[in-house]
């Protein structure tokens, strides 16, 4: 492959985000509501999972094309066992143009504080912990399993004391849940080096009851974050990146916003997504995925796959969030523990 490769917008393909697991220790009620994911709910046998081999050589033929950034994701990618020996095999690989992959994770720090280390010494290179809010009750509510703050905070201590810098810290703003506790988030980490990042709430997969309603435009969250600690638009780092940055007037840092709601960014998208058993989405609200798993389990060749994923790609059309409304939010779509964030 050249190193690469463009869809039907032109879009190229540069970002790949892999689950790891579909399990999660948390049931955040916007992701992995416990009705729907109660003691009944069947999760992946393990024998339905990539192996780390599969990854590795997926990410091999992704990066041919042009990929140069990996996120690894799920469910909570640290419950995968010895997940930093996948990291090491990651960060062994090359781009296309021979240089390091950035290699990245996305936790709820559960285990980081336990893991944080291992994960530095075997190659990952950032971290984004998701953090709802500081408020204990708030966050045990959103969590739905009673983790407490502290422990999301000794997590980040831990990547903090372990080298990772810039840490990122994502929180999914819900109206009426925690948009009550965003200033205290951004003062919080104001100074510190790491990155709040505000999500809008989105309407992926089928069973988290998005509502418009349940929106606070992020215009809105910087409006208020400005009011107590004065922002200014900040310069996107690359072309397509997801959040918009704003920094502190005063110099102490910046936040994120990603309104991938009120202010649609498919027009610069190039991600792609390896859900948990090996299927490709082109876009995180698809509706089914291209089954690359049974490419490998069928002995094709490096060629095959690679060019059945340049031809997925090039037909690629995705656009959701610019086409979304109430109706297109309540149709069956994948769950996001399952495809990723
Ligand atoms: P970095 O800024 O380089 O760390 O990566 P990133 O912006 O991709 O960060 P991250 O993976 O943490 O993404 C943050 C959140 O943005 C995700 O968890 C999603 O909620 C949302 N997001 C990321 N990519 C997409 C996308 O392609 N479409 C939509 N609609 N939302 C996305
Ligand atoms: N809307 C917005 N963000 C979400 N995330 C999970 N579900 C949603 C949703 N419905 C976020 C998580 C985590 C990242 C992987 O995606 O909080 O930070
Ligand atoms: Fe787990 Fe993350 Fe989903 Fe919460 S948002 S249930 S921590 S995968
Ligand atoms: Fe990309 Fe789909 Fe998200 Fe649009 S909705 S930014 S195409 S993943």
């Amino acid at each position: 492959p050249s190193g690469a490769l463009a869809d039907t917008r032109g879009r190229l393909m540069r970002d790949l985000r892999i689950s790891v697991t579909d399990r999660c220790n948390f049931r955040c009620t916007y992701c992995m509501p416990k009705e729907v994911f109660d003691k009944d709910y069947q999760f992946l046998p393990k024998s339905e999972l990539l192996s780390f081999e599969e990854i590795t050589r997926m990410t091999r033929l992704f990066a041919a094309h042009g990929v140069n950034k990996i996120r690894l994701t799920g469910g909570e990618p640290l419950l995968r066992k010895n997940l930093e020996v996948l990291i090491e095999m990651l960060a062994a690989l090359k781009t296309h143009d021979g240089k390091p992959l950035d290699l990245t994770l996305t936790t709820n720090a559960s285990l980081l504080a336990k893991k944080a280390k291992a994960l530095k010494a075997a190659g990952l290179q950032r971290v984004t912990v998701s953090l709802d809010s500081l408020d204990e009750a708030v966050f045990r509510v959103m969590n739905d399993v009673d983790f407490p703050v502290a422990d999301v905070l000794k997590g980040i201590a831990a990547a903090h004391d372990a080298g990772f810098t810039s840490i990122k810290i994502n929180m999914v703003v819900k109206k009426g849940v925690n948009d009550q506790d965003i200033v205290a988030m951004a003062r919080r980490f104001k100074g510190s080096g790491h990155i709040v990042r505000f999500i809008e709430f989105m309407d992926v997969g089928s069973s988290n009851g998005w509502r418009m309603n349940d929106v606070v435009p992020s215009a809105e969250i910087v409006r208020r974050i400005s009011d107590q600690m004065p922002l200014i638009e900040a310069e996107p780092n690359y072309t397509g990146e997801v959040a918009e940055r704003w920094a502190y007037a005063d110099g102490s840092g910046e936040i994120g916003v990603i309104s991938s709601v009120t202010q649609a960014f498919c027009s610069t998208c190039t991600r792609a997504r390896l859900s948990t058993e090996g299927k490709l989405y082109t876009c995180l609200f698809a509706q089914s995925g291209h089954d690359l798993r049974a490419l490998m389990r069928s002995g094709k060749s490096d060629e095959q796959i690679a060019a059945s994923i340049g031809l997925i790609w090039n037909q690629r059309e995705d656009r959701y969030s610019e086409i979304r409304t109430e109706e297109t939010a309540r149709t069956k779509k994948i769950e996001m523990s399952y495809i990723g964030g």
